[in-house]
């Protein structure tokens, strides 16, 4: 099911499916998974191994992001690996969890951790700060601009202490040009997105930075925090 979309590229490029990933399973992978619970596993096991990865660097080496915070919302955290350790580590920071009902439904919280249900695309709840790990790169960017608005709906002022913090890829346009292997492994990623989700891409820091001016956003930090990886810091 994962890798039927990657030999059905032409075929896709000749209908008017929105996805290559619906022209082969005739529907979204996100409800797909909603459908299955095999595939539910296997994705969201792929998601926790990268999430305990980064987490330990991120709760390690960038612990001032966190700085000031009481509460913040991973949205698309699905199963909350990444909230709960944020929770973990700073038991003074109340945690939300926030994805498609069918995912956080039946799923245990703790004092500082919660999970709740609904669509990011509506409305996401307030918290000083929203994470988004792995979210913007499954979209295009006219949803992209569209889920950062929702998320400035959601967060106080800069002077209050809001702010969003996304972890993605944020590369270089001068590394990719002097080092192949930055640029094959974008391209990878690209068509791995491009398979499976939506209109998503991994994004270069110029099309980061062209992304948070269309959502009204205009400061921002980028650092580099492992690999290809960036944790970016937007202020509204
Ligand atoms: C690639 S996964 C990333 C999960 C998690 N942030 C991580 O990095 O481990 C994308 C997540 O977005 C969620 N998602 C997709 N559409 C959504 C929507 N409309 N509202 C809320 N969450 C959504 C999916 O259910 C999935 O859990």
């Amino acid at each position: 099911m994962l890798s039927t979309p990657f030999h059905l590229m032409s075929t896709w490029f000749q209908n008017d499916d929105p996805t290559v990933f619906e022209t082969a399973n005739g529907k979204s992978l996100w409800d797909c998974v909603a459908q299955q619970p095999k595939l539910k596993n296997i994705f969201y096991d792929c998601m926790t191994t990268d999430s305990e990865l980064i987490s330990s660097v991120v709760i390690k080496d960038c612990k001032e992001v966190f700085k000031g915070l009481k509460s913040l919302v991973d949205v698309g955290g699905g199963m909350g690996d990444m909230a709960r350790a944020i929770a973990s580590a700073f038991p003074h920071i109340k945690c939300t969890v926030f994805d498609l009902p069918h995912v956080v439904d039946n799923l245990q919280g703790t004092d500082n951790l919660e999970f709740l249900g609904g669509d990011m695309f509506e409305a996401i709840p307030s918290a000083d700060a929203v994470l988004l790990k792995w979210i913007l790169h499954d979209w295009g960017d006219e949803e992209s601009v569209m889920i950062l608005k929702r998320c400035k709906e959601a967060i106080p002022s800069r002077e209050k202490g809001g702010k969003v913090i996304i972890i993605e890829m944020a590369i270089e346009e001068k590394k990719k040009e002097d080092d192949k292997e930055t640029m094959e492994t974008q391209l990878c990623c690209d068509m791995m997105v491009l398979g499976l989700y939506n209109t998503g891409k991994e994004r270069s820091v110029e099309e980061w930075k062209k992304l948070f001016l269309d959502a009204g956003f205009t400061h921002f930090n980028i650092n580099p925090v492992l690999g290809l990886r960036s944790l970016i810091e937007l202020y509204p």
